[in-house]
């Protein structure tokens, strides 16, 4: 005879949103249905610590800064964020400069580590005494086409939880479980790999620049981003698959040297806190709903990260799912039924748009390529029209509409 250990009893709860995943969508979701007086159970499989500490992006566009400012988020974005009115374009051994300010009516960007909007975020739910739970394990989405979709998980002291919901949020990242929870035949995809990889690092280094530089050099694509006035956050474009070990620290910045150096103009090295390498992929799946499922971010759609939009794009998702999310609070379904499609025209724009950005920036050794892009680049310094369709995208289009702001 075998003996198992007694199940532990399942806890049941209730909320009206489950969310999945504590990064930016997840928790600004939480965020802003609490404003609007809605309550949400959200659990994270990571620890608050890896949440908080996680390496990403770093560029908001316009629309995502005004809402954070709009939404009570604005105080160590406006004290810390460095507002960057363009960006320097360099090939061919030159570098020129596009002013946002002038072709975008006034917009600009920012940059604001990812690491710290979400440690703003979870302080904010935290003293709002919000239900986040780290460390879960075997979370379960369930009864996804009923008026009473269930969310299950075991909390970090090994207790299982089933929280029944209106509805629920899978905000748990390309990775996640809710987008493989769709029902079968359900989901169209379309995806695309690239041949190359990021090499990304953090220096303790001032930036040598003011203005991001996006640079295509024979060798391959660099970008020379900053965190601080303190900190410099730059990218070397590296095959895919490449073995960062291949990488000590003197060979990184002797090739963004290579890469970055023009007559006049020196990169200054310092010592490296962090490096890896990301993988790039174009990928969207539709619909971003079935059922009380909604998806949002990273769960449903990953961009390569040259135009610097997931962050921005997974804001701008959960921005329209509290809407739908409220009007569903109050019977009316129509702005649920409409949030796949209003999501995926900003999607396909921002797809389309990094996507360009990549294959203009970056190397693949083919001669035809190597000219095609040169005159794309030359177009875009030279035409007020071209510069205005990149300044126009990089800002964020369309503008965010929120009823936050
Ligand atoms: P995520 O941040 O991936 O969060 C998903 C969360 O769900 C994670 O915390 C995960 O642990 C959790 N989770 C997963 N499965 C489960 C489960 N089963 N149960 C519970 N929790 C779960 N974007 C920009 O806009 N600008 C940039 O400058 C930029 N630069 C980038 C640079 C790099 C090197 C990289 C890698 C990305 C960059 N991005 C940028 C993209 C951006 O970081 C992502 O698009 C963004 O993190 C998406 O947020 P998200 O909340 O949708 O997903
Ligand atoms: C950063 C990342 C990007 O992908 C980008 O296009 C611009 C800036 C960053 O991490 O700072």
């Amino acid at each position: 005879m075998t003996t198992s250990s007694p199940r532990p009893p399942v806890r049941a709860e209730r909320t009206q949103i489950g969310i999945v995943g504590a990064g930016p969508a997840g928790l600004l979701l939480s965020h802003l249905l609490a404003l609007r007086g809605i309550d949400s159970v959200l659990v994270e499989s990571r620890s608050r610590a890896y949440c908080e500490a996680r390496q990403r992006a770093g560029l908001l566009e316009d629309g995502t800064v005004r809402l954070l400012r709009a939404t009570g988020l604005g105080e160590r974005l406006d004290a810390d964020g460095l507002p960057h009115g363009g960006i320097y374009l360099q090939f061919a051994g030159e570098r020129h400069h596009l002013d946002f300010r002038d072709l975008a009516g006034g917009r600009t960007v920012t940059i604001y580590a990812q690491t710290e909007i979400v440690k703003d975020l979870i302080e904010a739910r935290t003293a709002a005494g919000a239900a986040l739970h780290f460390e879960v394990t075997g979370t379960e989405v369930a009864d996804l086409d009923t008026s009473r979709p269930v969310l299950r998980y075991t909390d970090a002291s090994g207790d299982r939880h089933e929280v029944v919901c209106d509805a629920i949020a899978g905000c748990d990242g390309f990775h996640g479980i809710c987008r493989p929870a769709m029902p079968d035949g359900l989901l169209a995809v379309a995806e695309r790999a690239y041949p190359f990889a990021w090499l990304g690092i953090l220096a303790e280094v001032p930036p040598s620049t003011d203005e991001l530089i996006y640079c295509r050099h024979p060798n391959g694509f660099a970008l020379h981003s900053m965190r601080s006035p303190q900190v410099g956050r730059l990218y070397l474009q590296v095959p895919a698959d490449e073995d960062i070990g291949e990488w000590p620290d003197d060979r990184i910045w002797a090739e963004l040297k290579t890469r970055f150096e023009i007559p006049g103009w020196e990169l200054k090295p310092g010592p490296i806190t962090e490096k890896s390498v990301t993988p790039m992929r174009s990928f969207v799946a539709a619909p971003m709903r079935s059922g009380r499922l909604f998806l949002a971010g990273d769960a449903a759609h990953i961009v390569p990260p040259t135009g610097a939009k997931g962050l921005n794009l997974a804001v701008a998702d959960v921005t329209v799912l509290a809407d739908a999310l409220t009007d569903l609070a109050g019977g009316d379904t129509e702005r649920a039924d409409a949030y796949s499609q209003h999501c995926l025209e900003r999607v396909w724009r921002a797809s389309h748009f990094s996507w360009w950005m990549t294959t203009m920036l970056h190397v693949s050794g083919d001669p035809m390529d190597e000219q095609l892009m040169q005159s794309q680049l030359r177009y875009v310094i030279g035409s007020r029209a071209a510069a205005t369709t990149l300044a126009e995208n990089y800002v964020g289009y369309p503008p965010l509409p929120s009823e936050f702001f």
